[in-house]
């Protein structure tokens, strides 16, 4: 996680979305978690409490169900909304899709935002540039500004893909800036994900046989597509192989690839 604040140190934080993520953050970067689930388990909450300093509700109902147990603590507590804009085209992708559960929408706040609510999240950004966060901000805002007079701070959640070639971090520097400029009292909270990890390993694959079906020549790796390569299936991406071309190439062999699992789908 990182935070936005002119001249400000960068706080030692870290963002979790389970109780194990929690505690890796609390045991292994020795500093207190930024936790968001879409629902907590109550056998999870006194123990995901005490690797937090902030947790954020992804629905006043969730918030409802444990604010008691959160008076007596110094947590900050915070809700996930839902701005309704994304340019993440993938509705399996898309938390802002019609129908996701992710974030309230504006309409369930008409009476009011609920009194320990002291921040809004939202997370509609997936790979994302700095102009496509500029474009969900305007939706937050237009859709949440009104509750941010008694709020101490926001989180642009992750999707920030800042450390991809091409991303301009000027633009994105810019924004942060005009809107600390515009609501000085809001710490803003990023939490930059993917960004971290970009480009920086491989996974490496033995290929344990190749089966042909009529000519379609699958090639079966030790590996499982749903297990360490998910996005591979629901996005879905395309793994890059070392070596190989990305698409079929007149005259050279031509392979599938295939988990060693047996329920799983061929890409
Ligand atoms: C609440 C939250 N914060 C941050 C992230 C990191 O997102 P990314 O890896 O896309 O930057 C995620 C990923 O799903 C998330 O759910």
């Amino acid at each position: 996680m990182a935070r936005f604040s002119a001249g400000a140190p960068i706080p030692q934080r870290g963002p979790a979305s389970s109780l194990y993520e929690a505690r890796l953050i609390y045991e292994e970067m020795g500093c207190k978690a930024h936790t968001y689930a879409p629902a907590y388990l109550p056998g999870d909450f006194e123990e995901i409490m005490r690797y937090s300093s902030h947790i954020t509700f992804n629905s006043l109902t969730q918030y409802q169900r444990y604010a008691r147990q959160l008076e007596e603590s110094a947590i900050s507590a915070g809700l996930r909304v839902n701005p309704e804009y994304s340019e993440v085209e993938v509705d399996l992708y898309n938390p802002a899709a019609p129908g996701s559960r992710l974030g309230e929408l504006s309409q369930a706040l008409e009476g009011g935002l609920p009194d320990g609510i002291e921040g809004l999240h939202f997370h509609t950004l997936c790979e994302s540039s700095s102009f496509d966060l500029e474009k969900v901000l305007a939706a937050f805002e237009a859709k949440f500004s009104r509750y941010f007079t008694q709020l101490k701070w926001v989180n642009f959640g992750g999707g920030h893909l800042m450390t991809r070639k091409g991303y301009d971090t000027d633009h994105l520097i810019a924004l942060l800036k005009s809107f600390r400029r515009r609501y000085p009292h809001l710490e803003v909270i990023l939490e930059p994900g993917s960004a971290i990890a970009w480009e920086t390993g491989v996974l490496v694959s033995t290929v344990l046989d190749i089966v042909d079906n009529h000519g379609v020549k699958t090639a079966i790796l030790n590996v499982s597509f749903t297990a360490h390569m998910p996005d591979t299936l629901e996005m879905p991406y395309r793994p890059r192989i070392t070596g190989a071309d990305a698409v079929p190439q007149a005259g050279k062999p031509c392979y599938r690839m295939g988990g060693y699992l047996a329920w799983q789908v061929i890409i």
